[in-house]
């Protein structure tokens, strides 16, 4: 039996390097089914319970598709305001009616902490799919196996890479995620670029410091980063206390082509979360890099329904079981 079976995944804290091997072979193993080529019913007849209580876009509909694909039901449950939390119920309450309802819960919610503070209530596993400004773990699983995979290309490996987090680091609850796991490897460097006042929490940097790494502070984009990854963030808008006061960050560390090449090595790869903000005053992540072959931001995001099904498949115990359970698909696919 897998160490994940019956467990919640609520932080990235959780996690030791066997762990993580072991998701990432079963994500691989994940692919002709994620890609179509095959079908599985292995979780035919499991429901989703899918609690979004905040925007998103790829981490709802990925979570859901992942459980689509293993052959599962998703209910969706989107809004604070749809539920009965905006009467006031809490999440206790919410945690025990819905979890008899599913077989499994993803959980989004604005508070830190609150996903845990579900979880305790619950009667099934419940993955974080982001909590407040705290964590965002299974983003910070897809943003590691990405990594891996795009390290791997380039014939490098996670132990001794270098990362550069660039822009809204105090908010960006993936930053702290994917620091913190990052810890569980050998050598990494951090180069941290941020205002000072949205830098890295301390929290997050003595997570870093005491696991022997280096990581290097800066307010600013100027000098050349060796990096190997560049992991570029956006202004966590809704976490501010105005929007007046995130509009003054915006545009401070816009990553383009131009400022790519005079910045970064020519193999860097470039990572986003998403969503990246594109309207035309935010100067984040600009357009002009979409052609750029080291722009993995859409990696990431197919990778994130690989790692999902993983963890679906390991906390409901049926991993070794997807196969025993594959069918034809007889549609039209569109080659890549
Ligand atoms: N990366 C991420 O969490 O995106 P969504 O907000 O669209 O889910």
């Amino acid at each position: 039996m897998n160490s994940l079976v019956g467990q919640h995944v609520l932080s990235v804290d959780q996690f030791d390097r066997d762990t993580i091997k072991e998701i990432f072979t079963v994500a691989d193993q994940m692919r002709p089914y994620a890609k179509r080529e095959k079908r599985t019913s292995v979780l035919n007849g499991a429901i989703l319970g899918n609690l979004f209580f905040e925007p998103s876009t790829r981490t709802r509909v990925s979570f859901g598709t992942a459980f689509n694909l293993l052959g599962g039901f998703v209910r969706e449950t989107t809004g604070i305001g749809s539920s009965a939390l905006a009467k006031g119920e809490s999440l206790f309450d919410t945690a025990r009616v819905l979890s008899g309802y599913s077989d499994i819960v993803a959980m989004r919610h604005p508070d830190s902490g609150s996903v845990a503070e579900f979880a305790v209530g619950s009667r099934v596993p419940v993955i974080n799919g982001g909590d407040g400004a705290n964590e965002h773990p299974t983003q910070a699983l897809l943003d590691l196996y990405t990594i891996e995979k795009e390290l791997a290309y380039h014939g490098g490996s996670l132990d001794g890479m270098h990362i550069a987090m660039i822009g809204d680091l105090k908010y960006g609850r993936t930053v702290h995620s994917l620091s913190k796991l990052l810890t569980l490897f050998k050598n990494i460097r951090f180069t941290l670029i941020s205002p000072t006042e949205l830098g890295m929490p301390t929290k997050v940097l003595d997570v870093i410091e005491n696991a022997g790494h280096k990581f290097h502070i800066t307010d600013s984009m100027e000098g050349q980063f060796d990096a190997d990854i560049c992991y570029q963030t956006r202004i966590q808008e809704e976490r501010f206390p105005s929007k007046e006061e995130a509009n003054k960050y915006r545009g401070k560390f816009r990553l383009n082509q131009d400022i790519y090449t005079r910045h970064f090595q020519s193999k860097t790869v470039i990572m986003h979360p998403l969503p990246r903000d594109s309207r035309a005053d935010a100067n984040e992540l600009d357009n002009d890099l979409n052609m750029n072959p080291n722009l993995a931001i859409f990696r990431q995001t197919d990778n994130g329904v690989l790692v999902r099904m993983a963890l679906f498949a390991m906390t409901l115990g049926v991993e070794h079981l997807v196969a025993k359970y594959e069918h034809n698909v007889p549609w039209y696919k569109p080659t890549e």
